[in-house]
């Protein structure tokens, strides 16, 4: 039968009519994107830029003009964008590797890499999932290098019932299409320190406007308010999808086809405004996305020779997807080889590992990474999308028992 409507990848938080009507005297109320963002994180200020990527970019920035440090130890499972923003902030992207089954540092790599050379540790909250921070800011702080906690998949998440993004010295979150809160490019940038954050707003005022791109934006987040529910889904995601995988290309058929040349600039007031009145339905939007996630999760559990990664231990946090790990890379492609094209919001996170992207392997010669490659070999996500249905979700769970069983 065919099938129009679509699991969209990630559960995002859709947008309402009213989001859109920002004259001030229709506005619920008048509290700003930044001031809802830093209450909803737990922190007296919050500084929205352009991209998580961009809030990166901002972040390294403003560490430069404290330390003379070069060198910025990444994840090597994570997304491409961050060593591109690495890299445009002039620093030296170090790859440590990962703990086995895990997107987590291993710590013993971690301790190898930091050292007297190192401005920051970026580390990772993959997923919606809360990492060891706390190991790492251990690591991080024994050499006196900065920690950064990337929390682009995670805004909302908690550890010890704090924000995940508050625990090192800067935080940032994305606000990217696909997100649980998006104005279509975005992303906020935190800190709990006075002068990291004097020097945040210092590199952020001097960013440039650019209003055609500005525009552009707006037009995409008023196409995401049309766009974004099962049908539209389809159109503005699958279809894309689809054609990248019959030409057997995945890079661009998951995004990871990232450029050098990305945008740093102010974002408009308009999207910020549209933001600030979608902020409000956040919190309901994620605890509805977690009890479903209970629910999926049980099921996924049943499955002998499959897990999902989970939270490091005090933390809870938010579903967007579900990481699900196979044994083996052959059993992975199997299970994919069913699902990816079938609209059910199955599909694969970043396609490698760092190095092993074309545009970024010169910049990684010499990393030694296994665990991380074992994790991108053996790793798929499925969506904890709202509108997927519960005959849909077992479906996915039947193939995946299918495949265990066959191979
Ligand atoms: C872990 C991680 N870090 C950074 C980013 C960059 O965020 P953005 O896409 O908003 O630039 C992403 C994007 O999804 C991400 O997943």
């Amino acid at each position: 039968m065919l099938k129009l409507t679509e699991a969209a990848p990630t559960a995002g938080l859709a947008l309402s009519w009213r989001d859109f009507i920002t004259l001030p005297f229709l506005q619920k109320s008048r509290v700003t994107l930044e001031e809802k963002l830093a209450s909803f994180i737990g922190l007296d200020e919050a500084q929205v830029e352009c991209s998580g990527t961009a809030a990166l970019v901002v972040a390294l920035e403003a560490l430069k003009m404290l330390s003379d440090r070069q060198q910025v130890v990444i994840s090597a499972y994570t997304c491409p964008w961050v060593a591109l923003a690495v890299i445009r902030a002039n620093l030296t992207p170090v790859l440590a590797d990962s703990r086995p089954g895990h997107f987590d540092y291993c710590q013993k790599s971690l301790k190898s890499l930091v050292n007297h050379q190192t401005l920051a540790v970026v580390h990772t909250h993959l997923a919606g999932r809360v990492g060891e921070v706390e190991k790492t800011i251990g690591v991080a702080k024994s050499e006196g290098a900065f920690v950064i906690e990337d929390a682009a998949q995670s805004l909302g998440a908690r550890l010890h019932n704090k924000s995940v993004g508050t625990f090192g010295d800067i935080g940032f979150y994305s606000l990217g299409v696909g997100k649980g809160l998006t104005i279509f490019a975005g992303g906020v940038v935190v800190s709990k320190n006075l002068k990291i954050r004097e020097a945040l707003h210092l590199v952020g005022e001097n960013l440039p406007h650019n209003y055609l791109l500005e525009s552009r934006r707006l037009f995409e987040l008023i196409a995401y308010y049309f766009l974004y529910r099962p049908v539209g889904m389809g159109l503005a995601f699958g279809r894309h999808l689809r054609n990248k995988l019959k030409r057997g290309d995945l890079i661009q058929a998951v995004g990871d086809d990232c450029s050098f040349n990305f945008p740093v600039h102010k974002v408009g007031t308009w999207r910020k405004k549209i933001g600030a009145s979608a902020a409000d339905r956040l919190p309901s939007f994620l605890e509805k996305t977690t009890k479903l996630s209970e629910k999926r999760l049980a099921q996924l559990s049943k499955i002998k020779g499959v897990s999902v990664v989970l939270d490091a231990e005090g933390g809870a946090g938010v579903w967007p997807f579900f990481i699900v790990q196979m044994e083996s890379e052959v059993l992975r492609n199997e299970v994919l080889g069913h699902l990816w094209n079938k609209r059910l919001g199955v599909g694969r996170l970043f396609i490698h590992a760092l190095k092993d992207y074309d545009y970024l392997a010169p910049y990684f010669m010499d990393s030694k990474i296994p665990n991380a490659q074992a994790f991108a070999s053996r790793t798929f996500i499925i969506t904890n999308c709202i509108w997927l249905s519960e005959r849909d979700f077992a479906r996915i769970c039947d193939v995946i028992s299918e495949q265990v069983a066959h191979v």
